[in-house]
């Protein structure tokens, strides 16, 4: 693979500071290395900063980490229907209301709803990793199907793009960040991409 492409750093508002994501595929990686990127994958998955927001059929976004004490469901009873953002009940953004200014200071008091550059939503009911095992986010992830039509590019293009996994990364509110960085979590998609996308128990 020998596509090389920096994507453009985003241009919401010029006090969005994110660090620009280079997009970079190894030219091969091995079995081994593929599962090895896997397991950082699924350390970050399966971390409450991206699998809250990752839950299935439930439909119930879920609050857990540490500073939420114990694991539950969201607070107030928030469902977020067929549509995935309350459409049907109470919008996620009339509390997830949408922040594109004065980034730096958006999410700095604790047990406020989150905000983000874009609309606030429960990822698609297929992307259900909230409880998943390593394998089965990984046949889920591989599989396009079920995540969307995306090859390892566009998995990789959609992790850039994407104003929530910015916030995941640089939470604030004394929430922890999702483990690495974004820009390892992309080229561990990469490495993995390149490798077949295997999965630990294949
Ligand atoms: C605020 C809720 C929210 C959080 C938090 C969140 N996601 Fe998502 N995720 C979504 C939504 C909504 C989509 C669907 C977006 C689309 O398809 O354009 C999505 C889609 C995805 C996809 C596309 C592939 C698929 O199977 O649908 C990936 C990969 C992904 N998220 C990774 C992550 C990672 C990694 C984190 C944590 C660092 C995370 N997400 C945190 C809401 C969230
Ligand atoms: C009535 C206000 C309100 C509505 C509506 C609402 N939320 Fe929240 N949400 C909150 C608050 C407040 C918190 C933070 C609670 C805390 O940190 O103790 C939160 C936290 C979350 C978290 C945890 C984020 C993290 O990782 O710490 C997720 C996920 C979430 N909301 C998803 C949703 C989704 C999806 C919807 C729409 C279906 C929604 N929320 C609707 C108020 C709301």
């Amino acid at each position: 693979m020998t596509t090389r492409l920096i994507v453009a750093s985003l241009t919401i508002a010029a006090s969005v500071v994110f660090a620009e994501v280079e997009i970079s595929p190894p030219e091969s990686a091995t079995q081994a290395e593929g599962l090895d990127a896997w397991s950082r994958i699924f350390d970050v998955a399966s971390h409450p900063r991206c699998a809250n927001c990752h839950t299935g059929p439930s439909d119930r976004p879920m609050w857990s980490g540490p500073t939420y004490g114990t694991t539950r469901p969201h607070g107030m009873n928030i469902q977020a229907g067929d549509s995935r953002m309350g459409v049907e009940y109470l919008q996620c953004s009339t509390c997830h209301t949408t922040k594109d200014t004065d980034w730096d200071n958006a999410n700095l008091m604790p047990h406020a709803a989150p905000r983000v550059a874009m609309g606030w939503a429960l990822a698609p009911v297929e992307a259900d990793w909230f409880g998943k095992t390593s394998d089965e986010i990984c046949a889920q992830l591989r599989d396009p199907d079920l995540n969307g039509g995306r090859d390892m590019l566009e998995i990789a293009e959609h992790l850039n793009h994407d104003l929530i996994l910015h916030w995941a990364w640089n939470p604030g509110g004394g929430r922890e960040p999702a483990p690495y960085s974004l820009q390892e979590h992309v080229d561990d998609i990469l490495i993995w991409g390149v490798a077949g996308m295997p999965c630990p128990e294949s």
